[in-house]
């Protein structure tokens, strides 16, 4: 019956099918949000909803109390009490070949200013498969235990991590303060045992160590956790009232002094080729560790190093992860669908025979866009050795970090013979409008605008994305149903919905199935506390193409106010001007990036003016408020003789300068370093404040 249309279906039938989802559901709701031990994947969950509300639409009054359309996910856990980490805690980009390592040393030398010959020391560690948590330890003892959680705060876990073997509770000579991270882990065999034993009890057993782990600690009675065999490797620190050491490799050795347990497979690096080496080296004894280890971590060893190559966003600078090699599976392409995303890209999916892949179900995959599965690269080289993809081939699924799963490789002596090579459409699938390839573009790209169906809905689905307006009760599903039945086909809709939908009108959200009194009264809030709102949000959430979170602060941050920076995409053109040079002299904004942004902004300025009228835009304020450069917008020029450019503009931008690419008369102070030229020349010319290196090193307290 689960694959019987919903059309077809009989009453009875439906009833029967309408249980049997809710209990699916329920059991998978409890199982990712409770247990971290998701039993499907996110388009497997996602269908399962979709064909419930399906069948609740034909049969309205077989609508049950428990229906699973009527709950957003399981709440997380509230059980937990929160800590709020004094250093966030961050994650590590990846590296997934030898090339991309060699970028990451070659971008540190870059960023530092470092001779190729000059040394330059790495630690390699494990990067073991668990979770990891941050320890305090205040006069040498365990003051609070936290998990990663967003990274800014975590799950108090204390009580749990006590009952942990490997962390001390006490600590001879450590610093006054010290938070020690590292990752809390399970080993293999004691994986199996708990599962044998869990299985014997008819309790629910864990998909893999590293469930079992986070599952296991995270127990609201200790008394579990103690009964659970978990370990823990330290790795790193947070807060400290005095450094550990001068480098990474003896700062871990100090924490093991402490009696911390560290990576006996530590090793410490003079080079690429000696990383690459113990990430071959312990690739092939992964099996022989008896915990699961996903890649390693390389670190730049020099802590004072590390110090000034800080972080991006939301990984440092100074790590990398370098993964093994995904785990892959063989099953067969079922088909290939469309799917149309909010700028319009055609992106083909593969729908597959459902297959474990390292531990996780797996039913769709990427095929990236049409070259690709016609077997050749975006200049139109062959890969897979020219190799097409078809509907009902049998194809080798890879996931390689955690991503979206690829196909690596497909066995043509398996291809039914009557496979048909794939005919990528040309015209948009959801709305029918032409679909076109710009010269230079892999992607094909619908261009019927907002017309049609798929990218409106993206688009509405972008801007009440976390990092865009973030409105609580209103994530994707939430849009997309009020969408389907045109109460919200826009965003400034959004803000009119409870004029619309709201007490006293004839229909209303609380009468929706899923919603009642409160659950609306809280909707119309969560909008209302959201009319305010500031000008980078704005700018990301309208969800114009190239422009993510990071370019949507930084012309936040050059235009300042919203009349600003309005006025200023309605004046610009890419035939040039003023206010096309002044977006372009923004470090980071390219040519591309302009054009799609101002053509966007000017085609769409009906609907941004009124979306504009509901809010009240908070103009950008710089980062850091207290220093002598916040707000200002500097210029450097020349060669800086005691750090690169790179590092010289993201200190600035630390400090909540700006950073422009050219001297105007908006700029505050240029650096000048020898060799400055035409620069210099024009900020004379121009009366702006000119100083050099040291004065600059002197003005932000490095000098
Ligand atoms: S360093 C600021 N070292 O991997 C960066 N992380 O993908 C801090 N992990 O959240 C991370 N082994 O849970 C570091 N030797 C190691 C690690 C390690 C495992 C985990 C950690 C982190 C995640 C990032």
């Amino acid at each position: 019956m689960p694959d019987t249309p919903v059309n077809t279906l009989t009453e009875a039938q439906a009833r029967t099918e309408l249980e049997r989802l809710a209990e699916t559901l329920a059991t998978a709701n409890s199982a990712y949000f409770r247990d971290d031990a998701p039993v499907m994947d996110d388009a497997a969950y996602d269908a399962l909803k979709a064909r419930n509300a399906a069948i609740e639409a034909r049969f309205p009054h077989l609508i049950r109390a428990d229906s699973p359309s009527a709950r957003i996910g399981a709440a997380p856990s509230e059980a937990f009490g929160k800590i709020r980490h004094a250093r966030r805690m961050l994650s590590l980009a990846n590296a997934f070949s030898p090339e991309d390592v060699a970028e990451f040393v070659r971008r540190i030398r870059r960023y530092l200013g470092l001779p190729d010959d000059a040394p330059l020391p790495f630690t390699s560690e494990p990067k073991i498969d668990g979770l990891s948590v941050s320890l305090r330890y205040e006069h040498g003892r365990l003051i609070h235990a936290a998990t990663r959680g967003d990274g800014e705060t975590g799950e108090d876990v204390t009580a749990n991590a006590r009952t942990v073997a490997d962390i001390p509770e006490t600590l001879e000579g450590a610093p006054e303060l010290l938070e020690v991270r590292g990752e809390v882990y399970m080993s293999h065999a004691d994986f199996a045992a708990l599962n044998a034993r869990q299985a014997e009890a008819g309790a629910k057993t864990f998909a893999n160590p590293r469930n079992a782990a986070a599952g296991s600690l995270r127990q609201l009675d200790a008394e579990i956790t103690r009964a659970r065999p978990l370990r823990f490797f330290a790795y790193g620190w947070g807060e400290l009232s005095e450094p550990l050491a001068a480098t990474q490799y003896e700062a871990l050795q100090r924490l093991a002094a402490l009696g911390f347990s560290v990576n006996p497979r530590t090793r410490r690096c003079d080079g690429l080729d000696a990383l690459l080496q113990t990430h071959a080296e312990t690739e092939t004894r992964r099996a022989d560790l008896g915990h699961d280890i996903d890649g390693m971590v390389y670190k730049v060893d020099d802590l004072a190093l590390q110090d000034r190559l800080g972080f991006r966003s939301t990984t440092p600078r100074w790590a990398i992860a370098h993964k093994f090699s995904a785990e892959t599976a063989w099953t067969r392409l079922e088909a290939i669908d469309i799917q149309v995303g909010r700028t319009g890209a055609l992106s083909p999916v593969a729908r597959l025979t459902p297959v474990t892949v390292g531990g996780v179900v797996v039913s769709n995959a990427t095929l990236h866009n049409e070259d690709y599965i016609a077997g050749r690269d975006s200049k139109g080289a062959p890969i897979r050795d020219g190799r097409d993809i078809r509907v009902g081939d049998r194809v080798e699924i890879y996931r390689a970090g955690d991503v979206i799963p690829k196909i690596r490789d497909l066995d043509l002596s398996a291809r039914p013979a009557d496979a048909e090579a794939y005919v990528f459409p040309e015209t948009c699938p959801e709305c029918g409008s032409p679909a076109v390839r710009e010269a230079g573009d892999s992607v094909r790209r619908c261009t019927g605008g907002l017309i049609c169906p798929a990218q409106a809905v993206e688009r509405l689905k972008h801007f009440v994305a976390r990092a865009a307006f973030d409105i609580e009760g209103l994530g994707a599903k939430q849009v997309e149903a009020f969408w389907r039945d045109g109460w919200i086909t826009r965003p400034s809709d959004i803000f009119t919905l409870k004029d619309r939908f709201g007490p006293g009108c004839p229909r209303q959200v609380k009468n929706r199935e899923g919603w009642g009194e409160k659950s609306a009264e809280n909707l119309f809030a969560a909008i209302d506390a959201r009319r305010t709102v500031p000008l980078a949000r704005v700018i990301f959430a309208l969800g114009i193409r190239h422009v993510g979170e990071s370019t949507a602060a930084l012309l936040a941050g050059h235009y300042g106010r919203w009349d600003a920076f309005r006025a200023a995409m309605l004046a610009a053109s890419p035939e040039g001007g003023d206010a096309w040079d002044s977006l372009l002299s923004i470090d980071g904004v390219g040519p591309v990036l302009a054009a799609s942004l101002v053509t966007s902004f000017q085609s769409e300025i009906d609907e941004i003016d009124a979306l504009a009228a509901h809010l009240t835009i908070e103009d950008a304020e710089s980062r850091a408020t207290d220093s002598p450069v916040a707000g200002k917008t500097l210029v450097f020029t020349g060669t800086l003789e005691r750090m690169t450019r790179a590092e010289a503009k993201a200190r600035a931008e630390a400090l909540g300068a700006k950073v422009a690419g050219s001297v105007s008369a908006r700029t505050d102070l240029l650096i000048a370093g020898p060799g400055a030229g035409s620069k210099a020349k024009k900020a004379a010319d121009l009366g702006v404040e000119v100083i050099d290196e040291d004065a600059w090193l002197t003005l932000i307290g490095a000098g």
